[in-house]
């Protein structure tokens, strides 16, 4: 008798063609590429172009992802979509990216987890699936962060870029296994990372477009500190549930916010760093989307061997937390 498990059968990711450098951005605010590049780690991010959406971005990032997997989009029965820059408010761009893949039967849904967006979504996946109705699952976080970045501030704009990564679950024999995953959040802390306007707390007014209150805002220093040590504790708290330590870990791929910060984590959990996945050079914080770029960009480069360890790590707004052990 074949036992069946649930496995990450695809992956595939999306980054839109236009390069913006640090080099670009000192024309635009006041900074430096040497500030940005000692402070983050960045030095170029990816812009959507005009009429790019989450939706349209996860579609590229999607349709790589199901045909490794083999998996017709027809036979999605779920799909999940991390975003909080969504198409628009309503449908959901779960549903706009149904449409574009030609399903029409899989429930869909977004949800809002900021940088933690794919591994809260491959959480439930994982465990809706797990219920016994689904067999195919598309998960997907995709993140148009140009179009709610102030490019006045010079706080928040050298940070951000846009992408968008994809996995399919699927029942079956195959695939890479999901060890375990732990996702938590604190609301306590929401206002350090916010978009304060558009929602129905502080609907969208011409005043409130003046204020310029539709863009983020992070209080940068202290989400910092929060980000080590809850990715920290996160990463702990998923090998304890597995079983697992980090010694036996390969390759850790943290949210991809700040290089200071991914090397802080791998310093506590005493994971050398050459095995600490990093592009966040080359594409900033791409919020959700970073995890499943990351993972995808491993997959297709060979980067991932099988038998791979893959301790995922994310932190974002809310605040949000979450860590997913993946054997490859
Ligand atoms: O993805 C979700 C989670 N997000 C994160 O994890 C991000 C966490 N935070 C960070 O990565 C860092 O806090 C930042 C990169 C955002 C900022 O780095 P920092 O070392 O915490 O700098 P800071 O905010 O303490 O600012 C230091 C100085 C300030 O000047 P004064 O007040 O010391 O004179 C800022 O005004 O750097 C200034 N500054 C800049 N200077 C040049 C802030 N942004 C810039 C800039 N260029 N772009």
């Amino acid at each position: 008798m074949t036992v069946e498990t649930i496995g990450i059968t695809g992956t595939g990711y999306y980054l839109p063609e236009r390069v913006l450098t640090n080099f670009d951005l000192e024309k635009m605010v006041d900074t430096s590429d040497q500030w940005i590049l000692e402070r983050t780690g960045i030095r170029q991010r990816r812009l959507a172009a005009p009429g790019e959406t989450a939706s349209s971005m996860a579609e590229a990032a999607s349709r790589p992802a199901l045909a490794a997997a083999g998996v017709d989009p027809e036979q999605l029965d779920l799909i999940i979509l991390g975003t909080f820059t969504a198409d628009q408010p309503l449908p959901a761009a779960a549903c706009l990216l149904q449409a574009r893949l030609g399903n029409h039967t899989a429930a869909c849904f977004d949800i809002s987890a900021a940088c933690c967006g794919f591994i809260y979504a491959l959480e439930l996946g994982e465990k809706l699936m797990l219920g016994g109705r689904y067999r195919n699952a598309l998960i997907v976080a995709s993140e148009v962060l140009s179009c709610v970045t102030d490019w006045q501030d010079r706080n928040t704009c050298v940070l951000f870029g846009d992408g968008a990564g994809a996995v399919v679950l699927s029942k079956g024999a195959g695939g890479h296994r999901i060890l375990d995953t732990y996702i938590g959040a604190d609301g306590e802390y929401a206002s350090l990372l916010k978009v304060e306007a558009g929602g129905s707390a502080v609907p969208i007014t011409r005043e409130v477009l003046d204020r310029r209150e539709q863009y983020v805002r992070m209080e940068g220093n202290k989400v910092f500190k929060l980000a080590v040590s809850s990715m920290a504790r996160s990463a702990r708290r998923v090998l304890k549930q597995a079983g697992g330590t980090a010694g036996e870990v390969t390759w850790l791929l943290p949210h991809q916010a700040n290089l200071r910060i991914m090397k802080a984590v791998a310093k506590s959990l005493k994971i050398p760093e050459e095995r600490v996945y990093i592009n966040v050079d080359r594409y900033g914080n791409m919020s959700g989307a970073t995890v499943p770029v990351g993972l995808a960009e491993m997959d297709h480069n060979g980067v991932l061997k099988p038998g791979d360890l893959v301790l995922m790590v994310a932190f974002g707004g809310g605040l949000t937390w979450s860590a997913s052990l993946v054997r490859w």
